[in-house]
């Protein structure tokens, strides 16, 4: 359902509740007990990031969110064998390919699709052939766009880091502007439009604004409030800000 229905869909992305817990190399805070209770909260999906050095989602989570998340999981992760034959084995719901450096603090640009065109398609195939649905992660970016529906995803997610991390009104503007276009395109080639990274309780509320966005993945600014306020309060305080709910 878009926003145009008035419902955009929340994912929660728990990385970094994770990431707390390998500060320590110890059993708690657990990622999985963070997804039942963002699901209780009324999430639409659970999103998780398995990195290839693993700082902070393990394989373990990975297996044990297959199990129990009851609204839908979507597996971040690069286009490599080691993480395609991961995914073919667990079967999430959907796969979003994205780029990864080892030395980023977090993913920090969307995927360069039209120069990986054929080696896209084939790791798009191999998890749509086992029923996972491909999510891209690109910039708002026009030529990204239309090289993605080349590739056959499903869907894109578009990168709103840009937008959230502008630090003046106009750069804000060109960047929402952006993202804006690169949506209205994604959808006019048939691809669902997802929006994430960087997007926070006051942020969010244009990008919601935008119909063709059906769904917004966030992670970070719902942990930071999850550690003042508790997962299910953070929770219903972002699906509150992106509006759907009395
Ligand atoms: N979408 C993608 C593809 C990401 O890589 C991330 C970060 O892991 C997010 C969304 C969530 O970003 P944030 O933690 O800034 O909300």
């Amino acid at each position: 359902m878009s926003n145009g229905a008035g419902y955009t869909r929340l994912g929660v992305n728990v990385d970094h509740v994770a990431t707390v817990r390998q500060a320590r190399m110890v059993q708690v805070p657990d990622p999985v007990e963070a997804a039942v209770l963002a699901e209780l909260a009324g999430c639409d999906g659970i999103i998780v990031h398995l990195r290839e050095d693993r700082r902070h989602i393990q394989d373990r989570d990975l297996t044990i969110l297959r199990r129990t998340v009851k609204t839908g999981l979507n597996l971040e992760m690069a286009s490599t064998q080691e993480m395609v034959k991961i995914a073919l084995e667990i079967k999430p719901d959907t796969v979003t390919l994205v780029p990864e450096r080892r030395d980023e603090l977090t993913t920090e640009g969307g995927l360069e699709v039209a120069m990986n065109l054929e080696y896209l398609k084939k790791a798009a195939r191999l998890l749509q052939d086992a029923d996972i649905r491909v999510s891209l992660f690109v910039d708002p970016d026009v030529d990204q766009v239309k090289a993605s529906h080349r590739v056959g995803a499903n869907a894109i997610e578009i990168h709103t880091g840009k937008y959230a991390d502008a630090k003046t009104r106009e750069s804000a503007e060109s960047e929402y502007q952006r993202v804006l276009d690169a949506a209205k395109i994604g959808r006019k080639l048939k691809l669902e439009v997802v929006a994430g990274h960087g997007l926070d309780y006051r942020n969010v509320r244009r990008i919601v604004q935008i119909p063709e966005i059906v769904e917004v993945n966030i992670g970070h600014s719902i942990v930071a409030r999850a550690l003042m306020v508790g997962m299910e309060g953070a929770v219903r305080e972002m699906r509150r800000a992106i509006g759907g709910v009395s």
